[in-house]
């Protein structure tokens, strides 16, 4: 069965995965675009953006890995956009431009029912308002014998943590202090719910750690 992974989630060496008060000029919250530089200098980053250049070495590789093999994303609504409450319209496409990088199905967890929107490069975005089990299904049956890869944001990462539905756990661990924000760890129990670390890696920006649930 299609694993479910968390790859390479940027959190602040105080426990942050998003800044406070996302707007459409603070994707990731006030200060949270720190979480990521890591990625912007990647060549994996400068591809997706369809620049030349940008760094090989060790984020890159983590970079390139976070996306291979998955054949379906899982993502929450807060994650897709900004907008909050019933959709005023079907004008807010996600973040990413027309051509998106996921190129698999994505299926939005999200309270507000929408029709799926196809982008270019194979994207689709599903709306997803059965609840976290339901999107992984359709999400598991979407990815084939690929895996799944849940991108975020905090509220959707802690449920299926909750849950003991994330089979891998990633993230780049980049040394910065957000103070305030989305904490990840909050109320979780990492080793009661059974996770241990693999490993670490220490890239040119985070420390990339891995950790998986036994049983
Ligand atoms: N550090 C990283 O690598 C990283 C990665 C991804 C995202 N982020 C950041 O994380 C932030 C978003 O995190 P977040 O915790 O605010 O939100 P989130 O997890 O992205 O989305 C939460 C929303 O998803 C919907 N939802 C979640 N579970 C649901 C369920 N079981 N049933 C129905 N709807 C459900 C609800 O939206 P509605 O009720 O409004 O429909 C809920 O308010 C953003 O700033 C984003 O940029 C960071």
């Amino acid at each position: 069965m299609a694993k479910l992974c968390v790859r390479s989630l940027g959190v602040s060496i105080d426990g942050y995965a998003a800044g406070p008060e996302q707007d459409l000029r603070n994707p990731l919250g006030v200060g949270g675009v720190q979480l990521m530089e890591w990625f912007f200098q990647t060549r994996v980053w400068r591809q997706i953006h369809g620049q030349e250049g940008g760094e090989s070495g060790v984020d890159n590789d983590i970079a390139a890995h976070g996306f291979a093999g998955i054949g379906a994303w899982i993502i929450g609504r807060n994650m897709f956009g900004p907008v909050r409450g019933p959709w005023p319209d079907e004008s807010w496409r996600g973040w990413w431009g027309e051509e998106p990088p996921y190129h698999t199905p994505v299926f939005v967890l999200t309270h507000h029912a929408r029709a799926a929107l196809p982008m270019a490069g194979g994207t689709v975005f599903h709306f997803v308002t059965a609840g976290i089990h339901a999107a992984l299904e359709a999400a598991r049956a979407a990815a084939g014998d690929r895996d799944v890869r849940l991108g975020g944001g905090v509220a959707t990462l802690q449920a299926y943590l909750r849950a003991g539905l994330i089979d891998e756990l990633g993230v780049a661990v980049r040394p910065v202090l957000l103070g305030s924000g989305e904490h990840l760890w909050n109320g979780v129990d990492l080793r009661a719910l059974g996770y241990r670390v693999d490993r670490s890696v220490s890239g040119e920006r985070a420390t990339h750690v891995f950790m998986s649930r036994s049983g």
